[in-house]
């Protein structure tokens, strides 16, 4: 009997890709389609660096970090995360955050201490969980992995939006090219640091969005997986 089949085993769908490629839309949609849990690993990141921007901790000071992240007090709840109590939202996903996110993720033992907390999220009767290193690092048996991607251009055109629907920071002139820029920025770091980097695990599908809408993307993934269940 395969694994998968084996009573108890608990499958998870992985869903990695860049920044605003869409993931973590699309990994909830498909999470509550299939009355999964879902997991949102990029959040374990922010809250580290929120929290050590609470407590006056570097983002490059590696040992504090994990020590902070090996004891986040935090909280998810279907539409709010909290930390220390305190509901954190809207400054979780600041761009400020994302980067701060991909700085402190640079360091393996910030690393090897949130592994255990986001493994935790794998409870019957599935997961769903979006990241960048879901398919390689954090659940290397999950049963369908998906590299989720879109070009550059439409990714800053979709953090845009997202910023405008929220009314944050849209004085900024040029914000458009001011986020091309960040994203650029923030990709390469992921995709250049020795751990767990950004890369398309090799048994990954690929999906690139650019041409599609979430929905699409969602029926997508379902469709991969309602045949797997066949096979
Ligand atoms: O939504 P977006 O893709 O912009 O960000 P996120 O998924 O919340 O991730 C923020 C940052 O955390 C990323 O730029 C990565 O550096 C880091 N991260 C990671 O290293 N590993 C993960 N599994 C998830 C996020």
């Amino acid at each position: 009997m395969s694994a998968e089949r084996a009573p108890g085993f608990v499958p998870v769908i992985a869903i990695d890709g860049p920044s605003a490629s869409g993931k973590g839309t699309v990994a909830s949609l498909v999470a509550r389609q299939l009355g999964f849990h879902y997991l949102d690993s990029g959040a374990l990141y922010r809250l580290t660096a929120l929290a050590a921007e609470r407590q006056g901790v570097s983002w490059h000071d590696e040992m504090a970090l994990a020590a902070l992240a090996e004891r986040l007090s935090v909280r998810f709840e279907a539409n709010a995360v909290w930390l220390d109590e305190r509901q954190v939202d809207d400054v979780l996903r600041s761009e400020n955050m994302g980067a701060g996110a991909s700085c402190v993720a640079q360091y393996p033992a910030v690393r090897a201490a949130l592994l255990a907390r986001q493994r935790a999220f794998r409870r019957a009767p599935g997961l769903v969980a979006d990241g960048r290193d879901m398919a390689s690092v954090v659940f290397p048996d999950a049963s369908l992995k998906v590299f989720l991607t879109a070009s550059p251009e439409i990714r800053a055109e979709r953090r845009y939006k997202q910023l405008m629907e929220k009314g944050m920071d849209v004085k900024i002139d040029n914000l458009l090219v001011e986020l091309t820029r960040q994203m650029a920025e923030r990709d390469a770091r992921d995709a250049a640091r020795a751990v767990a980097p950004l890369v398309r695990e090799p048994t990954a599908e690929l999906l690139d969005t650019s041409a599609m809408t979430i929905q699409m993307a969602v029926d997508w993934v379902l469709a991969r997986w309602k045949h797997l269940q066949q096979v």
